[in-house]
């Protein structure tokens, strides 16, 4: 089953107005012709500029978080009624660092998905261990226990909707990128994890690897038969490293 690759550029808390313009001209002329889809997630205060940018672009925009939230009294907080007003087409969700600053707990994010999913948007699921997690190999016990959280949540038929990003925590920030065989096998059991429920869906669901992806290291990765694309973070703030890691993505 050939799935599209997705190479999406999560900027976390980074960017300015002169910034995002000189990073967006500059992969918007690195990518014209290649296959795969781009995504950009700014942070929500850039998201009507890159927006405007985007538009007629080979690239679609995310958003980095959501309300599970219509409107109301959440000081703060942004519904993805307003994000889908601003173009956004994608959410993530989960993101280890919301998971760890924010206490955002399997059930919030499930109920995010959930919302996501309702608002119809497309969500961009990261789960991923701890160094300690792993060290105590308990990576693919916490990968089950993140899916199921969602699984429970939107049921099965609903989780073909979802884009999966592994990310072990570990890697994320740290240069230090899991190997493409490491990555593979919690892709492989993460497919199969989901394919106990539904065959059909397993072989759809993108699942993406986020965790030091440069384009050093890309081809090696996309190259597994389970990575069907990268969740990039400080790589994607550098023109000439995200448009290395999106023609690899061939
Ligand atoms: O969401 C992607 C991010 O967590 C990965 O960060 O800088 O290791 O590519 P980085």
């Amino acid at each position: 089953m050939t799935r599209k690759k997705i190479v999406a550029g999560n900027w976390k808390m980074n960017g300015s107005l002169e910034s995002n313009e000189q990073l967006l001209k500059g992969v918007f002329a690195g990518i014209e012709s290649e296959n795969s889809l781009v995504i950009v997630a700014p942070p929500f205060a850039y998201l009507s500029q890159v927006s405007a940018m985007v538009k007629g672009a080979q690239v679609s925009l995310a958003a980095q978080n959501s309300s599970q939230y219509a409107s109301g009294a959440y000081t703060g907080e942004t519904s993805l009624g307003m994000l889908k007003d601003l173009g956004v087409e994608y959410v993530l969700v989960g993101h280890s660092e919301r998971r760890t600053h924010y206490g955002e707990t399997d059930g919030i994010v499930a109920e995010k998905t959930k919302a996501i999913i309702e608002s119809g948007l497309i969500p961009i699921l990261c789960i991923g261990e701890t160094l300690e997690e792993r060290q105590s190999e308990q990576t693919l016990l916490v990968c089950a226990k993140q899916i199921n959280a969602v699984l429970s949540e939107v049921g099965i038929s609903n989780f073909e909707k979802v884009v999966v990003a592994y990310e072990p925590v570990w890697a994320i920030g740290t240069g230090l990128s899991a190997t493409a065989q490491q990555a593979q096998d919690v892709h492989e059991f993460v497919r199969k994890h989901i394919a106990t429920q539904d065959s059909e869906i397993a072989k759809k669901v993108q699942i993406l690897y986020g965790g030091s992806v440069k384009a050093s290291n890309s081809e090696e990765l996309f190259a597994m038969p389970d990575i069907d694309g990268a969740l990039v973070g400080g790589a994607s703030l550098i023109v000439e490293e995200f448009v290395g890691i999106i023609k690899s993505a061939g």
